[in-house]
């Protein structure tokens, strides 16, 4: 073989030639572009193969030129495919990627992510929301800082009342005339000052108290309070109200009943029991055996506080109650520490299931 008539020259110039006259159009042209130029069998790596052999000044030059030559075959193939990988355009068809390109971005479809659930102080929430405003109670909303008169002096705690030791505080430390509402009775105060009669309205929101952190008490925690003012109002009215509550959550066979308390700002005021409607009365672990469990706190509106939001007390009375969603979420789904509520373990959340 006259080996002298290999031209490295010619060689490469011929599958420059052809590579550049080749009809790349459609997946299959430039697979068949690849195939004949770039795969293992291709033109283009047969002669990186005979380079090889060679060596000295000749390997140098024939390497470079050979490098330039792969880099312009390499190119017009990666050029047909990214043309037809840009979209659904003439002859565009995301699913011909080269198999050195990564994933197209534009063209890959998203995550399919499953629905997610409701946290179950929502569902509590709703539940109770759902259940008042078919009575008729408007909801109303109100800031979590407030002043000091709509939190306590307002609802009769007046500056040295010992009741105020009942909800300890956290006051802001630059101005402590404000603090972090420690009920949503500061929303009724605000509500009661707008001087609109009849008023029937529920507060759901965040309360703070610093309590320390454990399985029963939180620093946090949430509140759904109602208020209800009119002309005539009566505890009769109250306990219906509340029995009807109770046996939405609980079923028509569970009894209620009311224990004397004390709130600065209802009199007479009380806390209200349901029997416990795991063991039905006859006493567990949750009831403390007593077959009763505490749900709310409840009272006939101090007149005081009505005089103090500009209502007349000699013509309107008013009853109010307050319920804590943490609580009321616990004892119906039996979760034994409060801190699981706000530790977003989807374990945890995702057992409550979607809300409809
Ligand atoms: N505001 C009271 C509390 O947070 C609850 C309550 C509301 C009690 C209304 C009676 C009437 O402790």
């Amino acid at each position: 073989m006259a080996s002298e008539e290999f031209s490295w020259d010619k060689a490469m110039e011929a599958v420059r030639r052809e590579a550049a006259g080749f009809d790349l159009s459609g997946e299959a042209g430039a697979e068949a572009y690849r195939l004949k130029f770039l795969s293992k069998k291709g033109e283009v790596t047969a002669l990186f193969e005979a380079f090889r052999a060679l060596s000295g000044p000749e390997k140098k030059a024939v390497g470079q030129a050979l490098n330039a030559l792969r880099q312009e075959v390499e190119t017009r193939w990666k050029e047909a495919s990214a043309g037809r990988s840009t979209g659904p355009g003439p002859g565009g068809d995301p699913s011909s990627q080269g198999p050195s390109e990564g994933p197209d971005l534009a063209t890959l479809p998203p995550p399919v992510w499953g629905r997610g659930s409701r946290h179950p102080l929502a569902l509590t929430r709703h539940l109770m929301l759902d259940f008042f405003g078919k009575l008729g109670f408007r909801w109303s909303d109100g800031p979590e800082l407030v002043d000091d008169w709509h939190n306590f002096e307002a609802l009769h705690f007046g500056a040295d009342h010992p009741a105020r030791d009942m909800q300890d505080t956290f006051f802001v430390s630059l101005d402590p005339a404000y603090l972090l509402r420690t009920h949503t009775s500061s929303v009724q105060v605000k509500e009661m000052m707008k001087g609109q009669l009849p008023l029937r309205t529920v507060s759901p929101g965040r309360v703070y108290r610093n309590e320390t952190v454990s399985a029963r008490s939180h620093m946090q925690f949430h509140q759904v309070e109602g208020l209800y003012i009119d002309q005539d109002v009566s505890f009769a009215d109250l306990k219906k109200v509340l029995y009807d509550f109770a046996t939405f959550l609980f079923g028509p066979s569970v009894q209620i009943r009311f224990r004397p308390s004390y709130f600065p700002f209802t009199e007479p005021s009380a806390e209200m029991d349901v029997t416990c409607f795991l063991c039905s009365g006859t006493g567990c672990g949750v009831c403390k055996h007593s077959g009763w469990v505490e749900i709310l706190g409840c009272g006939m509106v101090d007149p005081q506080v009505l005089e103090n939001c500009g209502i007349d007390p000699d013509v309107y009375s008013g009853y109010a109650f307050g319920i804590g969603i943490e609580r009321l979420t616990m004892l119906r789904h039996r979760i034994p520490d409060i801190r699981l509520f706000y530790e977003n373990d989807l374990r945890f959340v995702r057992q409550f299931g979607h809300a409809g």
